[in-house]
């Protein structure tokens, strides 16, 4: 059966990837892709763009409308980093778009959704080794809160409406396409490029600092393979804890050397060196292991492989 598919957000370090492989799939004519802003070129030349506020309602509903669009991801949102600074127009962006795609499903005038949650949900009361499914949140970030926040409004529009709203909580993510949007683990995207370009890096956070990780690809593949499960598959509908590996700032620096043995690491946390120390080492996915199959294919060595190989050429 034809889809049309809206990406709300396209243009950012997932939403690029995402757009990508969804028109791979789909068709690049029932891939909308829209943000606030232009894209990369690879994007842009793609296919079908919208140049679309997620906070504006009626805007959406326009295009949704004239594409006559089914599903819509909604990658749009104020990453952790850049929310500290900016709490209110964090919240403000990542509460009210959420809504308004919400309300869409609602109103009967898209019968899908993807929204991403994040490790971000949990807080430092959280146990931080392989953390459950559910256990303490009580996040202590902006963009944590804005996130559980969201986790409990899409269960409440599944209960309540019957909106078919599907979430993974990402960890951060690993990607050599586009650039990170301003997250407390883009650390692990920058010492690649670093190591390529000045064979050191300064770090922001301490040396060891255990965050959990994925590949791009990973990711991409866990959200479509959660959006083509079938409903009764989808048995959380808040969000999925999703995992893939988990690593400090000293074992990327040691993967990274047995390709290039001279680089070398220096640390200087700054003040995301607090959002870190309140997230988890290490995360339990069993539930979407069971639920929809995942099983991750990136651990640290093959991304540092595939990252320095794609950045090289
Ligand atoms: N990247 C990660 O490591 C990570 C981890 C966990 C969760 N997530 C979540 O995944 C989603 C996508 O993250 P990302 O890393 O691609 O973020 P990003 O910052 O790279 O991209 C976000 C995109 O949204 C766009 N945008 C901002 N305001 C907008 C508005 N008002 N209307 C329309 N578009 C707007 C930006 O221009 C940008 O292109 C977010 O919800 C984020 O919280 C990301």
């Amino acid at each position: 059966m034809h889809k049309s598919i809206l990406i709300i957000g396209a243009c950012g370090q997932i939403g690029t990837e995402l757009t990508l492989a969804l028109r791979d799939k789909y068709g690049k004519d029932s891939v909308i892709a829209s943000d606030i802003r232009e894209g990369n070129s690879e994007l842009m030349a793609s296919g079908p763009f919208e140049l679309l506020d997620a906070t504006n309602y009626e805007a959406i509903e326009d295009v949704v409308m004239h594409y006559e669009i089914d599903e819509v991801y909604l990658m749009a949102a104020m990453l952790s980093a850049t929310a500290e600074k900016f709490p209110m127009r964090a919240w403000n962006l990542n509460m009210n778009s959420l809504f308004n795609v919400l309300n869409l499903a609602k109103e009967k005038k898209i019968s899908k959704i993807f929204w991403p949650s994040s490790i971000a949900v949990f807080g430092p009361n959280t146990p931080k080794i392989n953390t459950e499914q559910n256990t303490i949140m009580e996040p202590s970030t902006v963009y944590g809160i804005s996130k559980q926040s969201g986790e409990r409004w899409c269960e409440y529009y599944f209960k309540k409406y019957g909106v078919d709203v599907r979430s993974v909580r990402y960890p951060g993510l690993i990607s050599w396409k586009t650039l990170p949007g301003g997250g407390t683990t883009d650390y692990a995207v920058e010492i690649y490029h670093k190591a390529l370009s000045d064979k050191k890096y300064n770090c922001f956070l301490k040396e060891d600092t255990v965050l959990p990780m994925m590949f791009m690809d990973d990711a991409i593949r866990a959200t479509i393979d959660i959006m083509d499960s079938k409903p009764e598959q989808i048995k959380i509908r808040s969000s999925y804890n999703l995992a893939a590996m988990s690593f400090d700032p000293a074992e990327i620096a040691n993967s990274i050397r047995k390709h290039i043995p001279e680089f070398e690491i220096s640390y200087e946390p700054d003040f995301r060196q607090h959002i870190a120390d309140s997230w988890p080492s290490s995360i339990n996915d069993a539930d979407a292991q069971k639920d929809w199959g995942w099983k991750p294919k990136f651990d640290l060595d093959k991304t540092t492989k595939e990252m320095l190989k794609q950045l090289r050429s």
